[in-house]
C-alpha cells in the first residue's frame, strides 16, 4: 500500500489530537471526529469476510489493523471512517450499493456491515476503503428466494484449526471450492498448546480482551484462512476452545468462581465478535452472545445453528480432580436425570418448533459435537466423555424422540469437534437397533487438530454400530452436496501432521437418500470423485 505519512508522526499527531480532545471532554459533550488516519502500512493484514447470507443480504466484516499483534491493532484509540461497497463484478464496474461505517477502539476497529436490499441468489464482490488504503476483494452471495426450487446446495462443513498443530492447506482447497457456504462448527481458535504437536505458535493462552483480540489476529493472519474468508459467506457456531476447553455455561476448569468465568467468557465472545462476519445485532453484552439461528436456503434447505455452551447444564459425576468435563465410566445416576440438558430449553424448544414447521425439503443442525454415542464398552460399563452428547443422554433422547415422533423427515446433524471424520445413523435409543433410525449425521474431522490414537479410534468404532464410518486419523473439511434426491458428503482429508504443500484426496463418500433416515456408503474407502476445483 502507498506511503502517506510516516506513522509514528500520525501517532504523535494522534497523541497530541487525543490529550486535545480529553480537554475539550470537559467543556463539550459531542467531540469532532478524525475522518480517517493515513496509513503507512496496510490496515486491512486480517482481511474480509462476509456471513449470515439471506435472500436479502449478506454481513460485510474486516478489522483495521495495521500491526495486527501489537495491542490496539496498531491503530490510533480514535474512531474512523470507512467507506465500503459491493458490485456484481470484481472490477467494481457495477457497483450495486456502497456506505460508510464508523467504527472505534472499543469494537478494536472492526466493523460489521450488514447490507440489505440485494437481489436474492447472486454472486457478489466487495472491499473496504479507509485512509487511502483498499482492502482485498471479497466473494459472496446472496441466498435463494425463500420459495426457490432450488437445485443445489454446496457448502463445506469445517471445525478445529489448531493453529500451532498444522497448517490450514483444508482452507487452501476451501478457498478453490465452487460453494454457496462455509459452515463452521467450532473450535475457531485454541487457547491450549500441546508441545508434542506444535508446527507453529499461537502465543500464549488468552486471559483478558487484548489477549484473546491478538490470538484472533494471529489466526487470521495465516493466508489460507483469509483466503477461505475471502471467497465465501460463512455460517458460524462455536464450541468450547474458543473461550475454555470445556467449559460448560459459567463453568471452566481453570475457573470454578463463576464470576471469573463470565469475565473471561465475556473477554472471548467480544473478541469472537470483533472477529467474524456476523451480524451486528449479535453483539455480545457482557458474558452473553447470541449465537443460534436460522437459515434457509430456498426450498431446499433450512438449517439452524446451535449453540451447545453457554446454556447447558453441568458436567454429570465430576471427580475430585477433574470438576468439569473429563470421562467416566459405569453408575452415574445424574447423567440420566432430564433436568439437564445441552442447549437450554428455551433454544431446545425453539428447535423443536423450527423442525415441526419447516416446509423445506432438507432440516440442518450445525452444531458444535458429535450427537451419535462414541462411548466405549469396558468391563465396568460404559467409559464416556461427559462434555460430549453422550454426556447429555436425556437431552440427546428429548431432540431425536420430538423428530421421531412429529415424523419430520430429511433431517441431517452437522457436527464437528471430535476430530474425526463420521457418517451416522441417529436413532432415539442409540445403537439399540430396534429402535429406529430417524436422522441421520456427518460430523467433519478438524482442519489440523490432532485426532484420537488408532486403537482407541478402534475401540469407538466396534463399541458404536450406529458409526458407519469414522475415522480419526486425517484432518480435513466434509464437502456436503444436497439435492432433492439425495444429501452426499465427501470427506476430504490429508494425514497427519499436515505438510505447508500437502494436498487433500477423498477418504471416503457416503449419503443420506431423501425420505430414508440414515446414512449409506456410496465409497466407503477411497480412491473416489476428484474434487471440483481448479489448478
Ligand atoms: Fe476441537
Amino acid at each position: 500500500m502507498a506511503p502517506m505519512l510516516d506513522r509514528r508522526a500520525t501517532l504523535q499527531q494522534l497523541a497530541r489530537a487525543g490529550a486535545a480532545l480529553a480537554l475539550a471532554r470537559l467543556a463539550a459533550p459531542v467531540l469532532a471526529r478524525p475522518e480517517a488516519p493515513r496509513f503507512t502500512d496496510d490496515p486491512f493484514t486480517l482481511g474480509v469476510a462476509s456471513g449470515m447470507p439471506r435472500p436479502d443480504g449478506v454481513v460485510l466484516w474486516t478489522r483495521l489493523a495495521p500491526q495486527p499483534l501489537e495491542t490496539g491493532g496498531g491503530m490510533p484509540p480514535v474512531a474512523v471512517k470507512l467507506q465500503w461497497e459491493l458490485a456484481d463484478d470484481e472490477h467494481f464496474g457495477q457497483v450495486r450499493q456502497r456506505g460508510e461505517v464508523w467504527t472505534g477502539p472499543e469494537r478494536a476497529h472492526a466493523v460489521h456491515v450488514d447490507v440489505k436490499g440485494l437481489p436474492p441468489g447472486r454472486v457478489y464482490h466487495y472491499r473496504f476503503h479507509c485512509g487511502g488504503a483498499t482492502s482485498p476483494v471479497g466473494r459472496t452471495r446472496t441466498a435463494p428466494p425463500d420459495d426457490a426450487e432450488v437445485g443445489l446446495l454446496r457448502l463445506a462443513l469445517a471445525s478445529c484449526q489448531h493453529y500451532e498443530q498444522g497448517h490450514f492447506v483444508a482452507h487452501r482447497e476451501i478457498a478453490r471450492q465452487d460453494l454457496d457456504v462455509v459452515l463452521f462448527v467450532g473450535d475457531y481458535l485454541y487457547e491450549t498448546s500441546n508441545p508434542d504437536f506444535r508446527l507453529r505458535r499461537h502465543g500464549p493462552r488468552p486471559t483478558t480482551l487484548a489477549g484473546f483480540r491478538r490470538h484472533h489476529a494471529q489466526y487470521k493472519l495465516d493466508p489460507d484462512l483469509r483466503a477461505a474468508h475471502a471467497a465465501h459467506p460463512w455460517i458460524l457456531t462455536w464450541d468450547d476452545h474458543e473461550v475454555e476447553n470445556d467449559y460448560a455455561a459459567d463453568r471452566g476448569p481453570l475457573h470454578r468462581d463463576p464470576q471469573a468465568f463470565l469475565a473471561l467468557r465475556a473477554a472471548a465472545y467480544q473478541a469472537y465478535f470483533e472477529h467474524l462476519p456476523l451480524a451486528p445485532w449479535m453483539a455480545p453484552q457482557g458474558p452473553d452472545m447470541r449465537i443460534h439461528h436460522r437459515y434457509t436456503w430456498g426450498r431446499l434447505a433450512e438449517l439452524w445453528t446451535l449453540d451447545g455452551r453457554q446454556f447447558r447444564s453441568p458436567h454429570a459425576c465430576p471427580s475430585a480432580e477433574r470438576p468439569v468435563g473429563g470421562r467416566i465410566s459405569g453408575a452415574c445416576a445424574e447423567l440420566m436425570d432430564p433436568q439437564r440438558t445441552m442447549l437450554g430449553f428455551e433454544q431446545e424448544a425453539w428447535l423443536q418448533r423450527g423442525l415441526a414447521h419447516s416446509l423445506r425439503h432438507w432440516k440442518l443442525l450445525g452444531q458444535g459435537s458429535q450427537i451419535s454415542p462414541w462411548s466405549v464398552a469396558t468391563p465396568l460399563g460404559r467409559r464416556l466423555f461427559t462434555d460430549a452428547w453422550d454426556g447429555y443422554p436425556a437431552a440427546r433422547e428429548r431432540l431425536l424422540a420430538g423428530i421421531a415422533e412429529a415424523r419430520i423427515g430429511n433431517v441431517i446433524a452437522l457436527g464437528g469437534d471430535v476430530h474425526r471424520h463420521v457418517a451416522a445413523d441417529l436413532r432415539v435409543i442409540p445403537n439399540e437397533s430396534r429402535s429406529p433410525v430417524v436422522a441421520s449425521e456427518f460430523v467433519t474431522t478438524s482442519i489440523t487438530t490432532r485426532g484420537l490414537p488408532g486403537y482407541a479410534q478402534g475401540l469407538v468404532r466396534s463399541s458404536n454400530p450406529d458409526l458407519k464410518h469414522a475415522r480419526s486419523d486425517e484432518r480435513g473439511y466434509v464437502l456436503l452436496s444436497l439435492d432433492a434426491q439425495h444429501a452426499r458428503a465427501e470427506f476430504r482429508a490429508t494425514r497427519f501432521p499436515v505438510a505447508a504443500e500437502a494436498r487433500l484426496h477423498t477418504q471416503a463418500v457416503y449419503a443420506v437418500e431423501s425420505g430414508r433416515a440414515g446414512v449409506q456408503a456410496e465409497h466407503p474407502e477411497g480412491p473416489s470423485p476428484a474434487p471440483a476445483i481448479e489448478p
